[in-house]
């Protein structure tokens, strides 16, 4: 049995800039899997990659058991894709978009015609396909295209940014589509997002990709889990004093420090309301004041905030925010 995908060493380099480096992945078949990271981070370079848009530079990739370099035309027969930014023809009806798909697929008029109608209801589009794209919103153009990456049955669906610029109520919806899709019609879907909440909400399991590496992959839950429990932020009046308070939890070895930024500290423990009392104590103790103090569940922000340095919204570079390795003594105690 092959891998829906299986990449080895894959790497792509533009001139100096090492867009995909040296990465390594395997998802199964039938898998709703996820590369989170920020812009930039080599997400889309993959994806042309795995859809035969562009050779590696070094390392390979099979695609449905299909090398993607040697065997291009298998693995375009296999995979599906939504590309980042829109690609239909506005000026066609929805219907036509499809039809001159299935068309560039080789598929003969009446089995067109039936998988037509069966993608357009997929993604509720039946009442709207005979009107020119161009008067649709950009959440029907995105169903549209998702219908159209649908048409010739591949078994690997890429999606690039798939809710990109949508509004939440109709990123929600599109959330149900790609379920549904992944469930009931079995497609394996590799969706990339720089969207934490849409890398939670949707994928078995996520990789984290920063500068081209991968800098984490599991499920969200245990990405989540892995930080040690609930998070706490400290925010005190100066570095010296957040420095200090690293050097106070380390010692004492009851919060596991997630990383640190100029003036606010981030630390998980166990039981976190609990343990609230215990860890404002010994900052008192230490004679350091802390200017307000929150409690919350982790989220995949802090997982990539842990493994980078970086909050995946803003891309200031790692000098700005110091990271911290967790430490697993703290968590024996
Ligand atoms: N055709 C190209 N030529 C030169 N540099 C590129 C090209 N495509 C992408 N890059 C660079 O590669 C890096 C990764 O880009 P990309 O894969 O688009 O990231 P993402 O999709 O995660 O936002 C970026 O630094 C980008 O500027
Ligand atoms: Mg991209």
């Amino acid at each position: 049995m092959h891998y829906a995908i299986e990449t080895e060493k894959i790497t792509k380099e533009f001139g100096d800039i090492t867009a995909v480096n040296n990465i390594s992945i395997k998802v199964e078949p039938g898998e709703l899997f996820g590369l989170l990271g920020p812009n930039g981070a080599g997400k889309t370079t993959l994806i042309n990659m795995l859809s035969t848009m562009s050779d590696p530079s070094s390392g390979s990739a099979k695609v449905w058991g299909f090398d993607v370099q040697r065997d291009a035309s298998a693995v375009r027969q296999n995979i599906g894709i939504v590309f980042q930014d829109t690609t239909l023809d506005d000026r066609l009806t929805g219907r036509e978009n499809l039809d001159l798909h299935g068309r560039l697929y080789g598929m003969d008029g009446k089995t067109r015609r039936k998988r037509i109608e069966e993608v357009l209801s997929l993604v509720e589009l039946a009442d709207r396909a005979d009107a020119i794209v161009k008067t649709y919103s950009g959440g029907m153009m995105r169903r549209l295209e998702i219908a159209r990456g649908l048409m010739h049955h591949p078994h690997v669906l890429f999606l690039d940014e798939p809710t990109l610029g949508l509004d939440p109520q109709t990123r929600n919806h599109i959330w149900e589509y790609i379920k549904t899709l992944n469930r009931e019609e079995g497609v394996t879907i590799v969706l990339t997002t720089h969207y934490m909440e849409e890398a939670d909400h949707l994928c078995g399991r996520i990789a984290i990709i920063d500068h081209g590496e991968i800098v984490a992959l599991d499920t969200p839950e245990a990405l989540k889990d892995r930080l040690g429990g609930d998070v706490i932020t400290l925010e005190a009046g100066s570095p010296d004093d957040i420095a200090r308070l690293c050097e106070v939890y380390q010692n004492n070895g009851c919060a596991n420090i997630v990383s640190r930024q100029k003036k606010e500290i981030f630390v998980t423990v166990k039981e976190g309301e609990r343990q609230i009392p215990h860890i404002l104590n010994l900052a008192s103790k230490a004679g350091i004041p802390i200017l307000s103090v929150s409690l919350r569940k982790p989220t995949l922000d802090d997982v990539f905030l842990h493994h980078t340095g970086r909050a995946i919204r803003d891309n200031k570079e790692v000098s700005e925010i110091e990271q911290v390795g967790y430490r697993i003594r703290a968590r024996r105690k």
